[in-house]
């Protein structure tokens, strides 16, 4: 086999081979096909000139070093396939392998990220040396894609930290170390701050350890911590389960579970076997579903969605450098610290100068926060904070080149306080509001230039919610559209594109969720046993809680006007059987949600949740009734599915990726899922109705038939599944 340029091979008359990273056809290196051909043929070549070696130095001529799995190629892995997949593993292994146990010290010289297969080839490195350029980044984040790292990396984590520092740390959460982080967690040996150091370091590596070796391959080595062997270690085996449950709360998530049974059944055995059984379950993974899902949605549509795919084309981008934030409550203050920690100037008002303060009061706390844990320093929190002026001075919005709204929810007060800026800020300064449920077409009424008004929904708490709807209103332009999308992309967070609708896209199909909940307790099931079936159908949060923090009363507020405003139209207003239980909630027993004190659940006086209700059970429950626990899972995904494609056929979303992930990480739809229309892509129904598309239509009308015509497919769905197609972006 002759070398190809992907890798490069460069020696110097020392005797020091440096192989350098370089895919020729692609940005990024890559795990793909030439790359492995071209691993096989330096690792016979190193073999070949062994004796007249010295060292070996690999590193890249990219910005990254290496970027992990070719992800193209692991999304249309078939089950049919999995003994390639499996051989695939094995040969990037035995190539790694020769390499480490060559007699010859072998360095990483890191000069960027350095994630998933890329930290499993440095792992195969005696050495690890980690430029510490600016967001490098290092781990195994595999198990984000529902994937576990089969190139090496559960085998060698577990020898090189032990097997509880191996999952913690590295393995199960998929944490991206900076370099200086990797180093004070022992995946990396030194880090530098120059390229010229990088390499001087490696050189000086390969002097003083001529013999070098791994750990594990010197006699006597035994995995820190112990092996399940261990009577020491065995005593701390029963937490894992209980670590896993933590994990996934139980959720289908098949990745953490493999993870710690290639970790822990791998440290059993000799290091080749350990190999075979990191293989085994990697294939097991790649072949399956759920990893599928993951990557659609965590790697390809978070991809399109933050590059701009729905973004107007042929617009210059532009950065908002002033931004004016109406309203420091809980929303106003949380968008001033997220847009002065991207460097944007923040001029925050409120009614009086002591709310505006409070306001960036909440930013203060934030900042407190990030320093005492180190995540940022003293310095560059004061400078976040004196980026943000509070005030209640409408002549201090002078030059804003953006206004993000985020007064009370009322139509009135909002056109007062647009009428107040708009004629103060910059004369083309865009004007945005947060508002969770008024149709931006109406609150563009109330601006001189409804072109530059669009939404931009933000969610709670927005420090910690990577994602923002945009909401295009009748008479949004298109420049307004580029202008939002570039400004939540310059705060980091991720922008969904919706049209104007009730409730938008995000609210309108968590409110399916949660009455879909409700109506469960209405029909007389166990509210405990509710709540157990959405936490492990995998929502982050449970339904009646969710619902709680909500209040009952802003939702049933929404549907009375909703409700209005369909009669209005001439329509017909189908009540969900939630509604009844909400009013008697609200109205017979008082009981309004958390910040009432009392809702599904009890709350102390410091609002924190004691138990359910025991009155549900009194007024509602129907001892001994029950439907199949799946069932109730699956009305709740479905309910949410369901509205999605009603919300694409009415043309409220226009784009897969947009619904896929706004449903992830604006409203929790479970991730193993890959979102919202990746569920109903990938639905597995089993035996009973079938997969895909078809199984999924099957399963509905079989909902529908048993609780209610609101699982009628629609007809959208129903053509799709006909023609064979599925939820994909044509682009
Ligand atoms: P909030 O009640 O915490 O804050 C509203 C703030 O606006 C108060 O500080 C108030 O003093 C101030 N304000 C009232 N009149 C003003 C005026 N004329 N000029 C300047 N400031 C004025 O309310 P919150 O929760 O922050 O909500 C604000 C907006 O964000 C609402 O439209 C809400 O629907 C929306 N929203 C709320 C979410 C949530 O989870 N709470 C999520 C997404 C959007």
């Amino acid at each position: 086999m002759t070398e190809s340029t992907t890798i490069r091979w460069e020696q110097d008359d020392t005797g020091v081979v440096t192989l350098v990273l370089d895919d020729p056809h692609q940005s990024a290196n890559t795990m793909n096909q030439a790359f492995r051909d071209s691993l096989a043929a330096v690792t016979d070549r190193l073999e070949e000139h062994r004796d007249a070696l010295r060292g070996v130095i690999v590193t890249s001529a990219k910005k990254t070093f290496f970027a992990g799995g070719d992800l193209r190629d692991l999304i249309r892995v078939t089950p049919e396939a999995a003994q390639d997949v499996f051989d695939m593993s094995m040969a990037v292994k035995r190539h790694l392998r020769r390499i480490e146990t060559l007699g010859k010290p072998v360095v990483a010289a890191l000069n960027g990220a350095a994630l998933g297969g890329g930290f499993e080839i440095a792992l195969a490195c005696h050495h690890r040396i980690a430029l510490d350029a600016p967001g490098s980044k290092i781990g195994c984040p595999e198990v984000t894609l529902g994937l576990l790292p089969g190139g090496g990396g559960v085998v060698r984590t577990v020898r090189l930290l032990g097997i509880a520092d191996a999952l913690l740390k590295v393995l199960l959460q998929g944490t991206q170390y900076s370099p200086r982080r990797a180093l004070e967690n022992g995946l990396v040996h030194e880090v530098v701050d120059t390229r010229e150091e990088l390499l001087a370091r490696a050189r000086a590596f390969i002097d003083a350890h001529p013999e070098s070796q791994q750990p594990w391959d010197t006699p006597g080595h035994r995995i820190p911590g112990g092996t399940p062997a261990n009577p020491k270690f065995a005593a701390n085996l029963p937490s894992f389960p209980a670590l896993l449950r933590k994990q996934t709360n139980g959720a289908p998530y098949p990745a953490p579970r493999a993870i710690l049974a290639a970790a822990v059944e791998g440290a059993q055995v000799d290091f080749d076997t350990a190999q075979v059984v990191e293989a085994r379950y990697f294939t097991e993974l790649a072949t399956g579903q759920t990893a599928k899902n993951m990557i659609q949605a965590f790697f390809f549509d978070l991809q399109a969605v933050n590059s701009g795919a729905n973004r107007p084309r042929g617009i210059e981008p532009r950065r908002v450098r002033r931004v004016a934030v109406l309203g420091a409550g809980m929303m106003g203050a949380g968008i001033a610290y997220s847009c002065a920690r991207a460097g944007l100037d923040v001029v925050l008002k409120d009614v009086s100068p002591e709310a505006a303060a409070r306001g960036k009061g909440h930013s203060e706390k934030l900042c407190a926060k990030a320093v005492a844990k180190g995540r940022t320093t003293r310095e560059k929190a004061d400078a976040l904070l004196a980026r943000i002026t509070p005030t209640a001075d409408v002549a201090d919005l002078a030059g804003c080149d953006a206004v993000i709204e985020a007064v009370f929810e009322d139509t009135a007060l909002k056109h007062k306080v647009f009428q107040e800026v708009q004629n103060v800020v910059a004369p083309d300064a865009l004007l945005c509001s947060n508002t969770s449920t008024l149709p931006i077409t109406l609150l563009a009424e109330g601006v001189e230039r409804p072109a530059d008004f669009i939404g931009l929904h933000f969610f709670s708490p927005v420090d910690r919610m990577p994602l923002v709807e945009i909401i295009k209103g009748e008479r949004t332009g298109d420049e307004a559209l580029a202008r939002a999308f570039d400004l939540v992309r310059q705060i980091g967070k991720t922008p969904i594109v919706v049209n104007d609708s009730r409730g938008f896209f995000t609210s309108r199909v968590i409110g399916h969720f949660i009455n879909e909940g409700v109506a469960m307790v209405g029909e007389g099931i166990e509210p405990a046993s509710v709540e157990q079936a959405a936490a492990q159908a995998g929502y982050p949060a449970k339904v009646l809680s969710l619902m709680d923090d909500l209040t009952l009363t802003l939702p049933r507020k929404i549907r009375n006007e909703t409700r209005r405003a369909v009669e209005e139209a001439g329509g017909t207003w189908t009540p969900h059987p939630a509604e009844a239980v909400v009013d008697r909630m609200v109205d017979e027993f008082g009981r309004t949600g958390r910040s009432g004190g009392a809702g599904f659940y009890d709350y102390d006086e410091d609002g924190r949740r004691l138990r359910l209700w025991p009155g549900l059970r009194e007024h509602f429950t129907r001892p001994g009734h029950r439907i199949p626990f799946r069932d109730m899972q699956e009305r709740m995904l479905f309910a949410e599915a369901l509205d999605t494609v009603r919300c694409l056929q009415e043309g409220v979303l226009t784009s897969v990726a947009d619904a896929n992930i706004g449903s992830i990480l604006g409203i929790g739809f479970p991730g193993w899922t890959g979102g919202v229309l990746q569920y109903i892509n990938g639905y597995d129904g089993g035996a009973g109705t079938g997969t895909g598309l078809p199984g999924f239509v099957a399963r509905a009308r079989e909902l529908a038939e048993r609780y209610g015509e609101r699982f009628t497919p629609p007809p959208l769905l129903v053509e799709k599944a006909e023609k064979g197609e599925t939820f994909t972006d044509a682009r």
